[in-house]
C-alpha cells in the first residue's frame, strides 16, 4: 500500500488513475480546484466516478496558493506525489498564456517545494508530447526534446519538467517525468478530438476537423494508468518516459473509424490552426525496456469502448 496524494484527481486522467489506486488499496488524497477550464460539474462528477471505488481524502486548493499547499503536504505526508494538475490546452494557451505560466509552471513549483520541504521520496510529473514541437514522420525518443516547442502550453510543460530537475537536485526525491500522448476513453477531455467528435455525433451535430492528414499518437486510458503504475513501481532516481501507443492514427483514419458508429455523421474542414503539431509519434523503447509498458488497447477497440460510455453518459 503506498500513501499516495495525486493532483489534478478530479480530472479525466487524476480521475481514472484515482479510482484505479483506490480498489488496489492505495491512500489516496486528492488535490483539486475544480478549475473550470471545462464544465465544473463534469469534474464533481469524476469524483464520484472515484468515490465509487472507496474512500479519499479531497482537498478543494488551488496550488497556487504555496501556503495552503504547504499544509496539506504537513497534514498528508505523502510517501509518493503524481501531479496532473494543470490547465491542458493548446489553443487556449495562445489566447491566455500568462495562466500557463501560473497553473502549469508556478502551481508545480509550489507542489515540488512542499513534496521536498516534507521528505516526499518520489515525485511523479504529467509532461506531455508537445513537449517535442513539430516533428515528422519519425517516432520521439525521450532525449529528442531540445526546448523548440510551438505553443506556449508546451513551453509551460518543457520549463515545469526543468523545475522539476532542479528541485529533484535540491531535494534529492526520485523524479519520474511522464509525457503523455493524446489520451482518451470514458470521461475523456471534452475539449479534445475525440471526445468532442463523439460527443457531436451523438447530438446529430457536425465536426469540424483543422487541416489534413495531421496524425496523433492516440493512447487509451488504461494503457496510461498501466504505466505510471509501472513507473511508480520501477526503482530510479530521475527518469522521463513516453507513455503512448506508438501508433500515429491520422485525423481522416479516425473520423472513419467514428462514422463506424455514427454512420451520417457529418465533417466539415477548416485550414489547421497555429500552435498545434502536424504528428505526434511516441518512441516506447525505453518504456517497454525499464518499465515493461506494452499498450494493449487498438484504436478501433477504445473508440468503441468511449462510444458505448458516451452514449451512456449523453441519454436524457
Ligand atoms: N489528456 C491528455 O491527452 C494529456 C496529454 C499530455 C499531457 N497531459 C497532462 O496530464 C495532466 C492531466 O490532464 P487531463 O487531461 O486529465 O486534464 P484535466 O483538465 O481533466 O485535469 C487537470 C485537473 O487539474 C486541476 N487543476 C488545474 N490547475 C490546478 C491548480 N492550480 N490547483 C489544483 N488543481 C488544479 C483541474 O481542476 C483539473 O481537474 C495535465 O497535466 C495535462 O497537461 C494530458
Amino acid at each position: 500500500m503506498v500513501k499516495v496524494l495525486i493532483t489534478g484527481g478530479a480530472g479525466f486522467i487524476g480521475s481514472h488513475l484515482s479510482k484505479n489506486f483506490i480498489e488496489k488499496g492505495h491512500d489516496v488524497a486528492i488535490v483539486d480546484m475544480l478549475h473550470p477550464y471545462y464544465s465544473i460539474n463534469r469534474k464533481k462528477q469524476q469524483l464520484a466516478h472515484v468515490r465509487q471505488a472507496g474512500s479519499f481524502r479531497f482537498y478543494e486548493v488551488n496550488l497556487l496558493d504555496e501556503v495552503k499547499t504547504k499544509e496539506i503536504f504537513e497534514v498528508e505526508q505523502p510517501e509518493v506525489v503524481i501531479h496532473l494538475a494543470a490547465i491542458p490546452g493548446v489553443m487556449q494557451s495562445l489566447e491566455k498564456p500568462l495562466e500557463y505560466v501560473d497553473y502549469d509552471v508556478k502551481a508545480t513549483i509550489n507542489t515540488l517545494k512542499a513534496a521536498g520541504e516534507v521528505g516526499v521520496k518520489r515525485f511523479m510529473f504529467a509532461s506531455s508530447s508537445s513537449v517535442y514541437g513539430d516533428h515528422h514522420e519519425k517516432a520521439m525518443k525521450e532525449e529528442m526534446a531540445n526546448g523548440k516547442v510551438i505553443s506556449p502550453y508546451a513551453a509551460a510543460k518543457y520549463s515545469a519538467e526543468a523545475f522539476c530537475h532542479a528541485y529533484q537536485s535540491i531535494f534529492g526525491y526520485s523524479l519520474t517525468i511522464l509525457r503523455f500522448f493524446t489520451v482518451y476513453g470514458p470521461w475523456g477531455r471534452p475539449d479534445m478530438a475525440i471526445g468532442n467528435f463523439i460527443q457531436s455525433a451523438i447530438h446529430h451535430e457536425p465536426i469540424t476537423i483543422y487541416g489534413q492528414h495531421t496524425a496523433r499518437d492516440y493512447t487509451y486510458i488504461d494503457d496510461i494508468v498501466r504505466g505510471i503504475e509501472a513507473a511508480m513501481w520501477h526503482n530510479h532516481q530521475n527518469e522521463t518516459f513516453n507513455l503512448g501507443s506508438s501508433a500515429p492514427v491520422t485525423i481522416e483514419q479516425l473520423t472513419t473509424i467514428i462514422q463506424k458508429h455514427f454512420p451520417h455523421l457529418k465533417i466539415e474542414r477548416e485550414v489547421s490552426r497555429i500552435g498545434d503539431v502536424r504528428n505526434t509519434w511516441a518512441d516506447l523503447t525505453k518504456a517497454q525496456q525499464l518499465l515493461s509498458y506494452n499498450p494493449s488497447v487498438t484504436i478501433e477497440d477504445g473508440i468503441a469502448r468511449t462510444v458505448e460510455w458516451a452514449k451512456g453518459y449523453e441519454a436524457p
